[in-house]
């Protein structure tokens, strides 16, 4: 058989991969149930399916994923699931850290650390610093994450220079502000992925998902893997994004 000899396509030829991909986590809970075993069980698999999808996205070339690992909201959940959760993202940061390290994969945390127990904010601060300076991909695990309290936050800290008389109120703009939030030196996500069958945002990157392309999937997150991953990018590469710059038709 003679096989087409064809050029490869040119680099402006390919569709493009998100630089930044975040993901709303969620269906851990109805995995479980499923299958008649405790939430715990579906936050495990969670934890398992969330390390997948950092090796998936390093084989795919994403330079940023975030991933929203409990939310401000969730410390309402019972204080069993939250003692469960909260001992789950210390051991999986634990037990991660050197294989992240050897992966090039640096790890950063946004959120409100103020309600963080001391234990986890010690075991972020070992695995931030031991990360630091890896670059090939960059995971943001949201923790105790609310976008309307970092955006609160970023305007404190303006008002406290505004007060200071250290800065002119008219010279706030978006740049300025955007480099008040927790993700600041981080680009806007372009891609926006949740699991679990529900459609809304949910107080996630309000801010910086200005733009961002959203796809849903009824997957639970248990059993999100890179092929469910490559689709959410294929759906991203078939879209044409304007930014709201340009008239078609
Ligand atoms: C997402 O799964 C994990 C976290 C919010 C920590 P859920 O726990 O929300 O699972 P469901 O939505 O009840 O299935
Ligand atoms: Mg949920």
């Amino acid at each position: 058989m003679i096989m087409a000899n064809q050029p490869p396509p040119e680099p402006a030829e390919l569709p493009s991969i998100p630089r930044h991909i975040a993901i709303t986590m969620d269906g851990n809970g109805r995995w479980a149930s499923a299958r008649k075993l405790p939430r715990a069980a579906g936050h495990r698999r969670g934890a398992q399916a969330a390390k997948e999808t950092v090796i998936a996205a390093l084989e795919l070339g994403v330079e940023y994923l975030t991933l929203f690992s409990f939310s401000s909201e969730n410390w309402r959940r019972s204080a069993e699931e939250v003692n469960d959760l909260m001992g789950l993202l210390r051991y999986t940061m634990q037990r991660e850290a050197n294989d992240m390290k050897s992966r090039d994969v640096r790890l950063l945390v946004i959120g409100d650390r103020a309600r963080l127990p001391a234990d986890v904010l010690k075991t972020i601060a070992a695995m931030e610093a031991k990360t630091a300076a890896n670059r090939q991909l960059t995971v943001v695990i949201a923790l105790s994450y609310g976008a309307r309290d970092e955006i609160v936050h970023a305007a404190q800290q303006l008002a406290i220079k505004v007060a200071a008389g250290t800065l002119d109120p008219l010279s706030i703009d978006t740049e300025m502000f955007g480099q008040h939030l927790y993700t600041h030196d981080i680009p806007d996500p372009d891609l926006c992925i949740r699991t679990g069958g529900e459609q809304r945002i949910s107080n996630f990157l309000l801010w910086q998902a200005a733009y961002a392309e959203f796809v849903f999937t009824d997957t639970f997150w248990p059993d999100f893997d890179k092929a469910a991953l490559a689709a959410a990018i294929a759906s991203f590469q078939a879209r044409e994004r304007r930014y709201g710059g340009r008239v078609v038709g």
